[in-house]
């Protein structure tokens, strides 16, 4: 050929078709007459109402099944062969499971074409993103979690699985999803039912089918159940699972919250997210413009933690811009199946036209659009280009939504601190990914965006040992790595009933003339709050009577109101940031003193909880002796409850960072008032959270603390004590509160429903328990479940060699 020859051949030269052949995917949709029931104690069984849903191909529109549509009778079923089951899996030695959980990976290895060739075919992502990077975590996270089954008994001896956990998953990772919700429950003894998105079942049900044919699973410990939103809803309302595990929308996420509160169900949450992708002028801005492809056009935007809110550094925004519409435009839209396809299929009709419905709003807010020109999207499928919208204010709603489609919006910053500003400038709090060849920078603004995860020079990476969760709407929990095992496990001590109303115990004689007596002298105790450092009087000017069992008034306590809260609340808000930079040295010196000064006034106190609840004095001192104690414990463990690297496959170091979880609301128990405060108080501190407490019914042993505060050099708004006549009841105000990151709460049982029914506002973290009356004397019981609810996991990916 001579050279114009080839020059004329090479201008022309486009790509050709390259699909995967679908034959196998058609062949068992065949077999099966394109037509599924649930898989229910390892047989297939069809719906009781008789109902179906279709299934579609979106990549052609193409109906390609029918599953079944459950109904409430289905979810029964489902769950009693769950429950049925339990016993003999979670009796089976860890290494027993483990060789379970070994072939199920290798199954899926096996037949991985044909699984990354049916999830293609019903998600419409592209069959380069199934074949090398859905079906290969999925196997991966089996592989993991079967080392967990192995060695999940001698690390973690105290906590047990808890017998069968519902799972909902999205659309989005249809086989990932489930791989990361069964892996690990399964792995520790739990058995699950699980419900796929109505969308994306086949994969879920290939995987049901290879369960029982190949690998042979016992019958009953995976059960699949299809079916719509309201089969989801069957779950969650049932009374027998312990827990449920959810990923999706952070609106149904709400709505599970507020269905289970006060049911003692346990919750992960893997929600919405509108994450930032930080470029700094000094990043190698040729990887950065690789890393936005990755991070909002992989699997066409539709990632939790896809990278939706472009930030550069101003000097270099126009210039990457420009570098990236040329990269943009380069990308090929086409069939799911072709393998040089890069944006492949939407998921359904509703996504195309929720996602269409808000390009429309950033035009009519006045954002500036950009599409590559001439873009050829097939016909016949959910398709979408590549969208890119500039001028967008912070507050817009396509800077503040999540959009879950290929639309990326662009801002500009000018510092450092402003870059943290804007990326934290969500309700949502899932992952960020940030670019900068200045290590110390990167890790400095990592460490104060407010997500689960932090890719440095990197995006959209995943692996079985990094736990993967969120903070604020983005929810809580983690899947995957050792954080992840927590989330499927229970530990006993802590798991007790809540107890009967108790009479007030019953005083002695002499202790009635002891208490009296002293009654002359502290009669006219009248308390005031401590908050933000000062003794403040309770906004409505009330009071209630602190009286001893026998009814002696001991002292009058400020009842607090809404004002009061919100008072106290801004005070922990602004002490934190400096409180949770101090080093965990310097706190744990301050818990220290605070020890010390409070032994130093032991007995004044133990007079005081003697006499406001009537037990012994040595009883009394005994509780202060505890107290002295449990802030020598968690003082202790400031500075040793640190992170871990995670082992992930990849070159990457992942540092999981334990973070504190911000603001928090305490209502501390009644049993032993005052053993309780502190309990909560230190482990809080400790990890640099600023605290909101509610005393009640004993509440001036909590007013004595103040003073013991005031001179042990705590800082100012780090802990801040109110009182209140009903203190479950501003407990839920603490609850609905929007600045408040978490509330323990371990007071009634209703009152428990209602703070977790409040908490779903901001989906903000809550724990709450009984009175736990006897476990609470123990440090060694309570001590690292107070420290993991205390804190929050961040993992930072940073990648090494060249
Ligand atoms: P969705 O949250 O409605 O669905 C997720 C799963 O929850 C599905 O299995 C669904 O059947 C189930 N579900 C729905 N309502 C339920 C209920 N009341 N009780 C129990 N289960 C229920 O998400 P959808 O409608 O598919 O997508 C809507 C938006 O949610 C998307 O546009 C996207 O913004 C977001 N989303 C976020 C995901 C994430 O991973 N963060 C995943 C999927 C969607």
């Amino acid at each position: 050929m001579d050279t114009e020859k080839l020059e004329k051949h090479l201008t022309r030269l486009d790509y050709g078709l390259a699909p995967e052949s679908d034959a196998k995917a058609k062949e068992w949709l065949g077999e099966h007459g394109h037509l599924f029931h649930h898989f229910i104690n390892g047989i297939w069984s069809p719906p009781r109402n008789h109902e179906y849903l279709t299934v579609n191909n979106p990549g052609t529109r193409e109906v390609i099944a029918q599953v079944a549509n459950g109904g409430a009778e289905d979810v029964d079923d489902a769950i009693l062969a769950a429950e049925k089951a339990f016993s003999s899996w979670s009796f089976l030695s860890g290494h027993d499971r483990a060789k379970y959980l070994y072939a199920i990976a290798r199954s899926l290895a096996k037949n991985a074409r044909l699984f990354a060739v049916l999830e293609s075919m019903n998600n419409g992502k592209t069959i380069r993103e199934t074949r090398d990077i859905d079906i290969p975590l999925a196997i991966r996270h089996f592989y993991y979690h079967a080392g967990w089954a192995e060695v999940h008994k001698s690390e973690y001896p105290e906590l047990v699985p808890g017998g069968v956990i519902g799972q909902i998953i999205p659309w989005n990772f249809p086989l990932l999803m489930l791989a990361w919700k069964i892996a690990p429950a399964i792995a520790v003894g739990n058995t699950v039912v699980l419900k796929p998105a109505e969308t994306t079942p086949l994969t879920a049900l290939l995987f049901a089918e290879i369960l029982r044919d190949e690998v042979k699973l016992p019958p009953g410990v995976v059960n699949i159940v299809t079916g719509d939103g309201s089969t989801g809803e069957c779950i969650v309302k049932h009374s027998t699972p312990w827990k449920i595990a959810f990923t999706g929308s952070t609106e149904v996420g709400r709505k599970i919250r507020k269905i289970t509160a006060g049911t003692g169900k346990h919750l992960t949450m893997e929600l919405g997210g509108k994450s930032p992708f930080v470029v700094f002028a000094d990043a190698d801005l040729d990887g950065a413009v690789e890393g936005v492809v990755d991070a909002i056009w992989f699997n066409q935007g539709q990632v939790c933690c896809a990278g939706s809110r472009l930030l550069v550094e101003e000097s270099v925004f126009q210039e990457f811009l420009r570098r990236l519409k040329v990269r943009a435009a380069k990308l090929r839209i086409g069939s799911p199946l072709d393998k040089a396809v890069d944006i492949g299929a939407i998921n359904s009709r509703e996504q195309y036209e929720k996602i269409t419905r808000l390009i429309n709003v950033g035009k009519e807010e006045g954002a500036t659009f950009w599409q590559p020109e001439n873009c050829a999207c097939p016909s016949g499928g959910y398709f979408i280009p590549p969208t890119i919208f500039t001028n967008v204010a912070p507050t817009d709603t396509i800077a503040q939504e999540e959009i879950f489609g290929p639309v990326l919006v662009c801002m500009s910053f000018r510092t450092p601190k402003e870059a943290v500003e804007l990326a934290n400038n969500t309700r949502y709090g899932l992952a960020a990914s940030v670019w900068s060849e200045n290590i110390g920078k990167a890790n400095d603004v990592a460490s104060k965006i407010k997500v689960g995860t932090v890719w440095l020079n990197s995006t959209n990476l995943f692996d079985a040992a990094a736990g993967f969760g969120g903070v604020g709407e983005s929810g809580y929990g983690r899947e995957g790595g050792c954080e992840g095992i927590f989330d499927v496990m229970k530990d006993p001590a802590l798991e007790v009933d809540y107890p009967q109303p108790q009479k007030e115990p019953t005083v002695s004689v002499v202790e009635i003339e002891e208490i009296e007596e002293d009654r002359e002298c502290s009669i006219d105790r009248t308390y005031r709050f401590l908050i933000g450092g000062k003794l403040a009087r309770p906004d409505g000017g009330m009071s209630f009577s602190v009286r001893s069992p026998c009814g002696a008034l001991l002292g009058l306590a400020g009842d607090a109101n809404r004002k009061d809260v919100r008072n106290a609340v801004e005070a922990a808000r602004s002490a934190f940031q400096s409180w949770r930079n101090q080093s965990a040295h310097l706190r744990a010196q301050i818990l220290y003193f605070l020890a010390e000064n409070l032994s130093n006034e032991a007995r004044r106190f133990a007079r005081g909880i003697s006499q406001a609840t009537g037990r012994t004095i040595p009883d009394a001192h005994f509780e202060v002796r505890k107290a002295v104690e449990r802030l020598f414990h968690f003082a202790a463990y400031a500075d040793k409850f640190g992170g871990t690297i995670q082992q992930v496959s990849s070159k990457m170091t992942v540092m999981g960072q334990r973070e504190p979880v911000g603001v928090m609301g305490i209502r501390a128990q009644d049993e032993l008032p005052f053993l309780g405060l502190v309990s909560a108080l230190a482990p809080a501190i400790a990890m640099g959270n600023t605290v909101v407490c509610i005393a009640g019914k004993h509440a001036l042993s909590a007013l004595d603390l103040v003073q013991v505060i005031q001179a042990s050099d705590v800082p100012q708004g780090v802990v801040n004590i109110l009182t209140a006549a009903n203190p479950d009841a501003v407990a839920k105000v603490l609850a609905e509160h929007e600045d408040v990151d978490a509330v323990w709460f371990f007071g009634s049982k209703d009152g428990a429903a209602a703070v977790e029914a409040a908490s779903a506002g901001n989906m903000k973290r809550t724990w709450v328990s009984p009175d736990l009356f006897s476990d609470w004397r123990e440090s060694k019981n309570v001590s690292k479940r107070f420290l993991r609810e205390a804190t929050q996991v961040k993992n930072i990916w940073t990648p090494f060699g060249s």
